[in-house]
């Protein structure tokens, strides 16, 4: 099954490695108080790839990727970033794997009372310390024009639109060059044409950053737009997995529901 998926993978998109996995996770299970939202869920993501986790709202897709970033505690089974399982990490062990993951909060969290270019200094002074103002300079510079903002450096968040906010988060992100990227519902609250740009974004930091990405949404164009491989997160499990063409196809009631 699994080599039959990796086949597809490594044709349909250059970017992805598909024998190197990047984050592993088996039988995730994650409850509040009776309320079980993940059981025995599972994913693979491979080097290079964008994956999407399909989920209505309040399916635990949130819930998800704060146990990957360690925000939340798993009650039980494996969370291997870079094979490191980071269930059973010290808080400090914890946060050496936390440089390496970029987390887009699907709020955006900018702090309001910094400029944008403070926005994007702050990441980069905490976690690549050996940096020279200089190169944090060019690597702000970079990281707007690749988001196609260059001129918001000196602007308030509160100055820019929700869509211009969302590229802002997405550029600190990305700003500090982070090996997997969680996206959490990146196109959310934006209208149709300002979603498909932040897709296209998505996309472009694939390619440009090398980077792997779980990708989690409801929006059924960004899925579309982005993934090179899908998981449907239904009733706490991983319910089905394949690729875009795969679930397009489905039969599936589930699955036809986002795919109609
Ligand atoms: N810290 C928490 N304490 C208690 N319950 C929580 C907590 N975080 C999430 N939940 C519950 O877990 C369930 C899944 O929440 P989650 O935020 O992961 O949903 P989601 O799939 O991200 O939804 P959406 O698409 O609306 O963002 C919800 O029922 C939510 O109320
Ligand atoms: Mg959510």
């Amino acid at each position: 099954m699994k080599t039959e998926q990796t086949d597809v993978l490594l044709q349909d998109s250059p970017e992805v490695e598909a024998k190197d996995i990047v984050v592993e996770i088996a039988n995730l299970t994650k409850s509040f108080g009776a309320l079980e939202v993940l059981r025995d869920f599972s994913l693979t993501l491979y080097k290079g790839e964008n994956l999407v986790v399909l989920g209505k709202s309040g399916s635990g897709k949130s819930v998800l990727i704060k146990c990957i970033v360690g925000l939340l505690r798993a009650d039980a089974g494996i969370i291997k970033v870079f094979d490191r399982d980071v269930t059973a990490l010290t808080a400090r062990e914890m946060d050496e794997v936390r440089q390496n993951i970029g987390f887009l909060f699907q709020s955006g969290a900018l702090y309001d009372s910094m400029t944008v270019k403070q926005n994007l200094e702050f990441p980069l002074r905490r976690i690549r310390e050996h940096l020279k103002q200089k190169e944090i300079d060019a690597k702000i510079k970079e990281v707007l024009e690749n988001v196609g903002l260059l001129d918001a450096l000196n602007k308030m968040p509160a100055q820019l639109s929700g869509g211009m906010r969302k590229r802002i988060s997405l550029a600190r992100t990305i700003v500090v060059d982070p090996k997997i990227i969680l996206y959490d519902e990146p196109t959310t609250g934006l209208d149709p044409v300002t979603s498909d740009e932040i897709s296209l974004l998505i996309n472009d930091v694939q390619k440009k950053y090398k980077a792997s990405s779980i990708i989690i949404t409801h929006d059924i164009e960004c899925a579309r737009m982005t993934a090179n491989r899908l998981i449907m997160l239904q009733d706490g499990k991983s319910y089905k997995e394949g690729t875009l063409a795969q679930f397009e196809k489905s039969t599936d009631s589930t699955i036809k529901l986002f795919f109609k």
